[in-house]
């Protein structure tokens, strides 16, 4: 790992909150994530699954995490199953956690190697009515593969056929979403790092340099700040680029007059940051780049500005969308027919600006987090509104990550990454 050990207070914290949504005499499992084959013996590096992670700290594969707080005996209330590590596995593959070092990551007392867990899951079912499954409820999810949580789902619905069942994701998607300080703190560092990151960008960027060459410079920046790398696949978008919305091909080259969006984010300890920024190419904005920009701007900090406690995430869509409206009412790519006339399920807007405005974010870039329910206070959002022009090959989205406040406005988590035309032009010109 290359981040700071995190405080094992932060799990234990966030273990209480699941437990008690639990039921009567239940069980609940979170397994590991794979590693996932590639051929040969080759893999891609590994990425823990989010929700064992919130639950224990435990980065690491083939790791089963059981939670059963009505357990006779108190020392199998909270149980974590790792591999068993030996000298033949530090000298290949290094060290993996001992039973010590897994009680000093996650706080939970009880350690047993992965090879016992069949023997004590069984005995521990004898005592309970319920077992809780970990299924994957992501309003955004498609997934394919079959996960380590899916195998052992089917297995154990072979196995215990009597057991009632119950579903772990909706406690998780409503704690997850709700976020300690401590996330809180993990986040900004992220957000930190990606700020290091596009500073390094403003100084390097000019005609002639490759957008590749500009997804290197973040990752450098982003590795020797302790970061494992980028949040999310990377957006490098020069010109027209910018105006396919998930392009992360990077192999063009970035002209002179035109701008590039920038949609890039560190992560930190596995918190993302997510951030998107469209600078241009030469250091100096036109004057119609500059037209749309700030009305992309305007939208993001007025939309910014409802973020607030009870707001209604399906409603703040709708506003914004009226913001947006009338900025391209006024840049004069809307007029007012094609908004009087407009299809209610597809406003006249969405021409221009056809994706979400906000999402949750966090542990995954496209967190978990209530979406039916009023927004609380420190649930963190995304804000990234954009205007997408491709007659004029110009797409300009901003986006930063704010943090939802008890009182007042949000509290932004890139307010040091500089985003007003004036201080970007003067850093890539001085
Ligand atoms: N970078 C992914 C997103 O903005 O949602
Ligand atoms: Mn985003
Ligand atoms: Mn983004």
């Amino acid at each position: 790992m290359k981040y700071d050990q995190i405080n094992n207070e932060l799990f234990k914290k966030n273990r209480a909150k699941f437990t008690a949504q639990m039921k009567p005499k239940s069980i609940a499992i979170f397994n590991s994530n794979d590693i996932y084959p590639i051929s040969a013996d080759s893999t891609m590096p590994f990425q823990q699954h989010r929700d064992i992670l919130y639950l224990s700290g435990v980065d690491q594969e083939e790791s089963i995490l059981l939670l059963f707080p009505d357990a006779i005996d108190k020392k199998n209330r909270e149980i974590l199953f790792v591999r068993e590590t030996n000298e033949h596995i530090a000298i290949w593959e290094g060290a993996k956690l001992d039973k010590e070092q897994a009680t000093a990551v996650s706080g939970i007392e009880t350690v047993h190697w992965l090879t016992e867990f069949d023997k004590v899951f069984f005995s521990l079912m004898t005592e309970s009515e319920i077992i809780y499954f970990n299924t994957n409820e992501h309003y955004r999810q498609s997934v394919e593969t079959q996960t380590r949580e899916d195998r052992f789902i089917l297995k154990c619905k072979r196995d215990f056929p009597g057991h009632q069942v119950a579903k772990s994701n909706p406690i998780l998607q409503q704690i997850r979403g709700v976020k300690e300080q401590e996330e809180i703190a993990l986040i900004q560092h992220a957000c930190d790092i990606t700020e290091k990151g596009f500073r390094r960008i403003l100084k390097f960027l000019k005609p002639g340099v490759w957008e590749y060459e500009l997804e290197a410079e973040y990752l450098h920046e982003f590795i020797r700040n302790r970061s494992k790398g980028f949040a999310y696949t990377p957006i490098l978008a020069s010109g027209n680029n910018a105006n396919v919305l998930h392009y992360i091909e990077n192999n063009n080259q970035c002209k002179d007059g035109d701008l590039i969006l920038m949609d890039v984010g560190a992560e930190y300890a596995n918190y993302a940051s997510d951030m998107t920024r469209s600078i241009p190419v030469n250091g100096k904005f036109t004057k119609r780049q500059r037209q749309v920009y700030e009305s992309v701007l305007r939208v993001k900090n007025e939309a910014t500005n409802m973020l607030v406690p009870g707001t209604d995430w399906a409603e703040y869509h709708v506003e914004v969308g009226k913001l947006m409206t009338s900025e391209l009412l006024g840049l004069g790519l809307l007029d007012k027919e094609d908004v009087q006339k407009e299809n209610k399920d597809w406003p006249a807007y969405k021409k221009y600006f056809m994706h979400g405005t906000s999402h949750h974010m966090g542990l995954d870039t496209h967190d978990y987090g209530a979406l039916k329910t009023p927004m609380k206070s420190n649930m963190v959002f995304t804000v990234e509104p954009g205007i997408y022009i491709p007659d004029e090959k110009m797409g300009i989205r901003l986006e930063d990550d704010v943090v939802i406040m008890e009182k007042g406005a949000p509290f932004n988590l890139m307010r040091n990454i500089p985003i007003e035309i004036d201080e970007i032009e003067d850093l890539m010109n001085s």
